[in-house]
């Protein structure tokens, strides 16, 4: 460690600010230890649009950051002149959210004289199960699964180097969720309603398709994912069985949808992993807090040799620990700090980690 930046033997005292989305996030870590992980969230205030409102979620950081900023630092019981960096989500994101969190990280930074660090969401995610499991393996496998995103990436060095090998093609995992729980009338978001509606209903009831799993489909897609076909198809059955006047069986089409996208993560994933050689799997984002996701990937990469990690569920969704904690990797690993004009940029690829 290096004693003469002021950082201890424990490592840095970060503290991370997120506001991609809907949830102001600030979490405060030493190393690779939590010390508080404060959560305001706007996402009832989204609930009756079925979807995260841009304008709504930026109003709601403006008004959250202070008061969250202070819960943390209560919890981990320091001063914010204690901490030795500050580091903040700048993308990817909705823009209007992120410059929020940007101009906060900005205004502590500058008043407290300390380094800032404009960091990646996604790498963030990966990041995060440090927290819970310690250093992570190097070369690992990570299968990255929000509201917003589903890839696959090979990640070298979650500091500087992570390669991109699948994405999703058009509907991220965690929207289908999302838009397949609408239908079905559970509230949004939909993932946990879904995944706790599935457990009294069965997987094999409806057979759902696979999306990008066909021959054809994987010489030019093999770790790529697609959902939208899967969404229309639910909405298809689901309506042919209204027409029909039957009533709905919510649980069993809840059961066989999620069972559908956990076939497809899993099994793309496992692919990805065993093609490369890797040995880890790391599940990260919202949709890795599915029971039926974090069963099916262990039983079957237990079967391949493969070793998988998955965050307790607080730390998949959207956090501020996750943010402090890849700003700790970067800082022990003497990364050079972002500048003080750090810009926020809604499309940030994943192949950049550190911004600006
Ligand atoms: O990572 P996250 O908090 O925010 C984004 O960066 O998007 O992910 C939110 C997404 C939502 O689509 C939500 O429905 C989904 O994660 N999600 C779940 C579960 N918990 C949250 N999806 C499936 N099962 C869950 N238990
Ligand atoms: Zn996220």
């Amino acid at each position: 460690m290096r004693e003469n930046d002021g950082v201890t033997s424990d490592g840095p005292l970060v503290l991370g600010i997120e506001t991609s989305c809907d949830e102001t996030g600030v979490g405060i870590v030493r190393g690779h230890t939590l010390l508080a992980d404060a959560i305001a969230s706007s996402v009832d205030e989204h609930a009756r649009f079925g979807g995260v409102v841009p304008e709504v979620a930026s109003r709601a950081h403006l008004e959250a950051m202070v008061p969250t900023i202070e819960r943390a630092c209560t919890t981990a019981g320091i001063a914010l002149h204690d901490v030795d960096a500050i580091a903040v989500t700048s993308g990817p994101g909705l823009a209007g959210a992120l410059l929020v969190g940007v101009a906060a990280a900005k205004s502590l930074a500058l008043s407290l004289s300390k380094p800032l660090y404009g960091v990646n969401h996604l790498a963030a995610h990966v990041a995060v199960d440090q927290l819970e499991h310690g250093p992570l393996p190097e070369p690992c496998l990570a299968l990255l699964v929000s509201g917003g995103h589903s890839s696959l990436l090979r990640v070298t060095d979650v500091t500087t180097s992570i390669e991109p090998m699948g994405a999703t093609i058009d509907d991220a995992a965690g929207e289908a969720f999302d838009k397949v729980a609408r239908l079905l009338g559970l509230p949004f978001p939909g993932g946990p309603h879904i995944d706790r509606t599935a457990r009294s209903g069965s997987s094999v009831a409806i057979d759902f398709p696979r999306g990008l799993t066909g021959r054809r489909d994987l010489e030019r897609h093999r770790f790529d994912f697609s959902f939208s076909g899967l969404k229309t198809a639910v909405a298809r059955w689901v309506e042919a069985r209204e027409r029909s006047g039957e009533p709905v069986p919510v649980a069993d089409v809840a059961a066989s949808f999620q069972e559908a996208v956990c076939d497809v993560l899993v099994r793309k994933a496992l692919d990805a992993a065993s093609s490369e050689g890797i040995e880890d799997l790391l599940i990260g984002g919202g949709v890795a807090a599915n029971s039926r996701l974090r069963a099916m990937a262990e039983e079957r990469a237990s079967a391949l040799g493969i070793r998988v990690r998955v965050p307790r569920p607080g730390l998949c969704t959207d956090n501020g620990a996750m943010v402090a904690a890849l700003g700790s990797s970067i800082v022990s690993r003497g990364r050079p700090p972002s500048s003080y004009d750090l810009p926020a940029d809604s499309s940030l690829p994943v192949t950049s980690v550190l911004a600006g």
